[in-house]
């Protein structure tokens, strides 16, 4: 209870109040389907009458002080604003995408990542940023699998947690620290057919095993907002899900602070054919547990009716401006409402140089080595010429990736550049090759042309910017436009092709990893692209990042993650046994049930070598930890890092249980020959699940430990757990 707060609320009209839960974007940039187009003037009248809360995706230290202006001395109640913006993965120093930084492994990267997102953003007047998005995707055809840590629960709550505590700090009132909003409950990644706002309809086992856990680790972390999916779950669209939004987020997680709809998402209720019209949405979402109406113009609308003829309680209008007052006086906003309008750091900050090294360090521990045959990697720096084809290679505003649109389009490194300047000494023959977004075959010529005429072919692919992100969901997922044939064209002359893949999913990739010589998975990188590429393709970092999701075959094997069942009917030989031994198992006729490149899986200069797996013992009971170690020997020339990775298997359930699941894992740097014991541990939470009956907690029986460098690749040992 703030004093504050409450004698605001006394104060308030009707109107006042629907006015603090409505939150238009500005006329910056429009981020969804454009439902109101306001001049600027009127929103200036908007917030000298109340009828808004703040705007979002505006920025500019002098712009939003001018706004906040207009709010504390020219409005009635004087109450200060938010500002929201999609500070996705950096502001103007772009990281690499979030899928791409969870790659890294490196926690602490991550959260420092999110917290120079933070600085950039705090200085032009933002203080509330949407992200971090932590829906578990694996579904490659979804998009927005771009914007998340990937396919696992247990890692995408390590870097939800670590993303809200590097937007966060210690204190949401410091000038350079950001409301995050954790984003979208729940379980947006699991839309039908991976098709982008598409119905979602699972199992409350799945929700809470797989799709609730992130979320739930991001509001330990303190997330001081949540937003809603546009979705539907069960049935109810999440805007309006007292389930989801009440039940499990305020009781059972006891969170308190402020929910914000997503674009639109209250009156799209109409459409979803679940409210009659915009008043019953707005109905329905505040009741719900909706406290704020994100571009909807819903609450705003009708609340005020909606109090008058008593279909809404004035208690429940009361709590949502609660909500969002305490966000304000936690921002310490109304203490200082021009704080986060800093002129001065506005200068300094953006890409500065010490951002800009950090988001360079990022990017190359983001790339993912994939296929080194014959260590054609790395290459020399002087010596063989190289042909560097791809639109991708040179364009630099692709390297930006989704959710970009504060950065602006060149500045970027690209590839070409980053090699160049990396290789001074070095013959760079560099072609176009294929344009991105149609299918003409007009540079095919010159590439081959410059192929000719050069010793190897570093061929730049993959998806451009747009092809990932919201509403970019692929209903095939391999490499755009004509770049294979391009690819075929280049394979033909015979020379080591040395593949630079950019995505912002589990691409598709089974010729390259057939044909490539080598690849390297390079997301979109950001600000440092090819700075970062540069390092890895020449030997100035060994790379060493593991892929966040399964890389699938083909489209027709998604959903696909590491983490399945068994079935009563599993398949996994290959395809050697008569005919009479498979038929009837669960697979395709026509592709194989293992991944391209399986989860965790990511190459290095150096070669790892797993030994000595050892348990504290062969038995536990729920008191007990279990302590369970391995040796991991550098066997290579050169210094690396490797990501060692501890999983378990529930050997037999009361529910059926994944055939692995990630525990731990450690990223630890080894120089050539060192060997290390690597610990970790677990006690019966770790063993624990929803039983049969849906109660949290753990079955005796037999696990399985599994230790390695990928989900595949794994020393195994067996424990019980006894009573
Ligand atoms: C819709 C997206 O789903 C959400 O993630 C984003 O924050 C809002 N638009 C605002 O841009």
């Amino acid at each position: 209870m703030s004093e504050r707060i409450e004698s605001l609320l006394a104060q308030m009209t009707l109107e006042e109040k629907a006015g603090q839960l409505n939150f238009p974007v500005g006329d910056l940039f429009v981020t969804g389907p454009a439902m109101i187009t306001a001049e600027s003037a009127e929103f200036d009248d908007r917030i000298r009458n109340g009828t808004i809360t703040g705007l979002f995706n505006i920025h500019g230290a002098k712009y939003t002080a001018r706004l906040q202006r207009i709010a504390v001395e020219e409005s009635r109640l004087k109450i200060p604003l938010l500002i929201g913006a999609d500070v996705i993965h950096g502001f103007q120093t772009m990281f690499p995408i979030p899928l791409a930084e969870a790659a890294s492994w490196d926690i602490e990267a991550i959260e420092e990542s999110a917290r120079i997102a933070a600085r950039e953003s705090t200085a032009v007047g933002i203080n509330f940023n949407f992200a971090p998005m932590v829906d578990i995707a694996r579904d490659a055809r979804w998009g927005r699998s771009a914007e998340g840590a990937g396919e696992d629960p247990f890692y995408g709550s390590l870097v939800g947690a670590a993303r809200i505590r590097g937007f966060q700090g210690d204190d949401l009132s410091k000038p350079y620290t950001v409301a995050a909003c954790v984003k979208h409950i729940a379980a947006y990644g699991a839309a039908e057919g991976g098709r982008e706002y598409n119905t979602v309809d699972m199992s409350e086992r799945r929700l809470r095993e797989v799709y609730l856990p992130p979320y739930k680790a991001a509001i330990d972390a303190g997330a001081a907002t949540v937003m809603t999916s546009f979705n539907e779950f069960d049935g109810v669209p999440v805007t309006a899900s007292k389930f989801l939004l009440q039940d499990i987020l305020r009781e059972e997680w006891g969170f308190n602070g402020m929910v914000v709809s997503d674009w639109a998402s209250v009156p799209e209720m109409v459409i979803h054919g679940s409210a009659n019209d915009t008043c019953d949405a707005a109905k329905q979402a505040i009741e719900g547990g909706t406290d704020m109406d994100m571009m909807g113009e819903a609450f705003i609308e009708h609340i005020p009716q909606l109090v008058q003829d008593g279909k809404v309680s004035m208690e429940t209008v009361d709590h949502a401006v609660r909500n969002v007052l305490r966000l304000k006086e936690k921002l310490g906003l109304f203490d200082d409402p021009f704080r986060y309008s800093d002129e001065k750091r506005e200068k300094t900050e953006l890409r500065s140089r010490k951002h800009l090294s950090a988001a360079h360090d990022m990017a190359r521990k983001s790339i993912v080595l994939l296929k080194n045959q014959n260590q054609i990697l790395p290459l020399a720096k002087e010596g063989k010429s190289i042909a560097l084809i791809g639109q991708l290679a040179e364009n630099s505003a692709e390297m930006n990736g989704c959710w970009a649109y504060f950065a602006k389009p060149y500045h970027p490194i690209s590839f070409l550049t980053g090699i160049k300047e990396k290789a001074p000494a070095l013959t760079i023959n560099y072609a176009e090759g294929y344009h991105l977004y149609n299918e003409t075959t007009r540079y095919f010529d010159e590439a081959i042309e410059v192929a000719q005429n050069s010793d190897i072919l570093v061929v730049a692919v993959g998806e451009g910017a747009v092809m990932n992100g919201e509403a970019a969901s692929r209903a095939e997922i391999g490499l755009p436009g004509n770049q294979l044939s391009l690819l075929k064209e280049l394979k033909r002359l015979r020379k080591p092709i040395i593949a630079l893949v950019s995505c912002g999913r589990g691409i598709a990739i089974p010729w390259l990893a057939e044909n490539a010589d080598a690849i390297l998975v390079n997301w979109a990188l950001g600000s440092e692209a090819g700075r970062a590429v540069a390092d890895v393709l020449f030997g100035d970092y060994n790379p060493s990042g593991k892929l966040p999701v399964t890389f699938p075959r083909s489209v027709g094997q998604a959903p696909i993650y590491y983490g399945s069942r068994t079935t009563g009917r599993p398949y996994d030989g290959d395809y050697s046994e008569p005919k009479s031994e498979r038929i009837y198992t669960s697979k395709y006729r026509d592709e194989k049930n293992s991944p391209l490149f399986p989860f965790g899986f990511g190459l290095s200069y150096s070669t790892f070598r797993y030994s000595n797996l050892q348990i504290s013992q062969e038995q536990i009971t729920a008191e007990d930890r279990l302590r369970v170690f391995v040796d991991v020997e550098n066997a290579g020339e050169v210094a690396g890092e490797e990501v060692v990775q501890f999983y378990i298997r529930d050997m037999v359930g009361s529910v059926t249980r994944p055939v692995k699941e990630l525990k731990g894992f450690k990223k630890v740097k080894l120089q050539s020959r060192e060997k290390q014991t690597i610990e970790f541990s677990l006690g019966a939470n770790d063993l624990s699940f929803y039983r049969r009956d849906m109660t949290w907690g753990y079955e005796e029986g037999e696990f399985e430990v599994m230790i390695g460098g990928s989900s595949e690749s794994v020393l195994t040992t067996k424990f019980n757990l006894i009573s």
